[in-house]
């Protein structure tokens, strides 16, 4: 026990991730026209896309002065089980960014920010707008959700105890001691860490509807002169189909679908091999490019670190 003997708050789904970027409208037209999203709102230099989803938006795309990971945004049942969380958050000594309250965002809502020991800011909401479900029209491929991040951390045990002792996340199954797998609900993850030597955004992966959908957003994308640079392929660790890409800023995106569902009462964790016929059980993706591998790795990103003072002195990892 490294934070705290019991969760402070359980979370129910990941609704969105927010990303910094030099050229916020060059991303926002490769994923309004290209990826397949459409723009639900957008505000001097600010977008906010959508998926088919119930989800207001799934990506909110900012201005930064480098690619950054802004934000990632969870569901939590009710704005009271919100200022519950700050409670609780105060009293262990993790830094808030933003107290409970009303939500000035497009998606509306109550809710408050924390942030992790990387940094990273942590935003839990709850009664934010709905839209209507929009499942695809006929067969075309447009993501349905925001299955997965995958974040790059200096220190994967410190993080994971964290996601598991703060924010009641489970560890669904480990590759190796290189990444883990984390799950808020029975997706098998919402969230992966990855053991690197600075922290930073690895990828954003978007759920597609089915194995077909996968498939017909990779020929929409062949289509626009985009290939793949690790894919497609099916993952051994949540037995998820892939297929991965680079955006507009340099800053990795992927397809996938099927992920395994994981019934609580049943699931036992395991540690997978990191052999190619585990990493992808099609055998069909072939190693990744040299420039997918850097783009994962990304630029050291210190999140919100500075913008916060905290009650524990060795909170942030290398503050001591
Ligand atoms: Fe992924």
């Amino acid at each position: 026990m490294r934070y705290s003997e019991e969760p402070v708050v359980r979370m129910r789904a990941l609704r969105s991730v927010s990303l910094g970027v030099p050229d916020p409208q060059a991303s926002r037209d490769f994923y309004h026209e290209v990826w397949g999203l459409s723009t639900v709102e957008a505000d001097a230099g600010r977008f906010w896309l959508r998926a088919t989803g119930d989800e207001h938006h799934v990506l909110r795309l900012v201005t930064a002065e480098q690619n950054r990971l802004d934000q990632i945004s969870f569901a939590v049942e009710t704005p009271r089980a919100i200022d519950e969380a700050a409670r609780r958050l105060e009293q262990i000594g993790i830094p808030i960014l933003r107290p409970p309250g009303r939500l000035e965002d497009a998606a509306g809502g109550y809710g408050m920010t924390l942030v992790d020991p990387e940094g990273r800011a942590i935003q839990l909401s709850a009664d934010t707008h709905a839209v209507p479900q929009q499942e695809p029209a006929g067969r075309r491929a447009i993501p349905r959700k925001v299955a997965h991040v995958v974040l790059n951390t200096t220190d994967i045990d410190l993080m994971a105890d964290f996601y598991v002792e703060v924010l009641g996340m489970r560890i669904s199954d480990w590759s190796e001691h290189q990444m883990t797998f984390l799950r808020c609900n029975a997706d098998h993850h919402v969230i992966a860490l990855n053991q690197a030597p600075w922290p930073s955004v690895n990828h954003v992966a978007y759920e597609m509807h089915s194995v077909d959908h996968f498939m017909r957003g990779l020929g929409s994308l062949k289509h626009h002169g985009i290939e793949p640079q690790w894919g497609p392929g099916r993952h051994g660790p949540g037995d998820n189909t892939f297929s991965y890409f680079t955006d507009p800023a340099g800053l990795v995106c992927e397809y996938t679908s099927e992920v395994a569902q994981v019934d609580e009462d049943s699931w036992l964790c395991r540690t997978w091999r990191r052999v190619p016929e585990l990493s992808d059980q099609w055998g069909t993706a072939g190693p990744p490019t040299t420039g997918v591998r850097t783009a994962m790795a990304g630029l050291a990103d210190l999140g919100h670190r500075d913008e916060v003072v905290t009650g524990i002195d060795d909170y942030f990892i290398g503050s001591e």
